[in-house]
């Protein structure tokens, strides 16, 4: 068995396991690597990171829409909520909960989570995912941590990581992140999105490649690999 993941733009990925499509920080409206707008999506669960718009981006319109469960953390679905939300589900950081779809834990992270609006996000998270066929993580908006290494510990098979530098990881940050993850595949994400987080993904993939156990996945809008 294996999970399909869907590479959509900037950091908005969905996962494809068995009945289940999980669509993490849905950015489509203003994404300038969107191939798809919000209105094609069809997800059975949400899952927010932090509440950077870029992040939350068509979350609303989407879950009111479908009616898809959205997991984020405390602050973020209470802000939903306030919103007309209504099938939401609130974790924390060291939080795991058995969902439909698997286990997954809100890791930390370090960045900001303001929303939109101006209203408190709580912490930023990233997102440590059991399905049945694959774990992953998606460490979300970060700076790199030693930390990493204990997440490393749950084996995983899949990390998507931030490589864009200004605000999150840059790519020598993320080349320490994989060699504490030790990930069997790895796929960078968050740069080349506007010019502050420019990068040349290839040469950082190569040099992944050359210096981890991890094969390294260069994906563009619209790529889907599978796990
Ligand atoms: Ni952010
Ligand atoms: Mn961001």
């Amino acid at each position: 068995m294996s999970v399909e993941v869907e590479f959509l733009g900037h950091s908005t990925f969905e996962i494809h396991s068995g009945e289940h499509r999980i669509l993490i920080d849905p950015f489509f409206t203003g994404n300038p690597q969107a191939k798809k707008s919000a209105d094609e999506l069809n997800p059975t669960a949400i899952v927010l990171s932090h509440g950077h718009g870029d992040h939350v981006g068509d979350t609303i319109a989407i879950a009111k829409r479908t009616g898809a469960l959205v997991i984020a953390n405390y602050e973020i679905v209470t802000w939903l909520s306030e919103q007309g939300v209504e099938n939401v589900h609130g974790q924390h950081q060291g939080g795991g909960f058995q969902h439909p779809f698997g286990r997954l834990k809100l890791t930390i992270a370090f960045h900001g989570s303001m929303l939109p609006d101006g209203s408190n996000g709580g912490n930023p998270c990233g997102l440590l995912f059991e399905l049945p066929e694959a774990t992953i993580y998606f460490s979300g908006d970060t700076a790199l941590f030693s930390d990493m290494q204990l997440i490393g510990e749950a084996g995983i098979d899949l990390a998507i990581l931030p490589i864009g530098d200004n605000f999150t990881m840059g790519p020598d940050d993320a080349l320490r992140a994989v060699q504490f993850l030790k990930p069997k595949q790895v796929v960078p994400c968050h740069y080349n999105t506007w010019p502050p987080i420019e990068q040349d993904a290839h040469s950082w993939a190569k040099k992944v490649d050359a210096e981890t156990e991890a094969k390294t996945h260069v994906m563009q809008s619209g790529d889907v690999i599978t796990v």
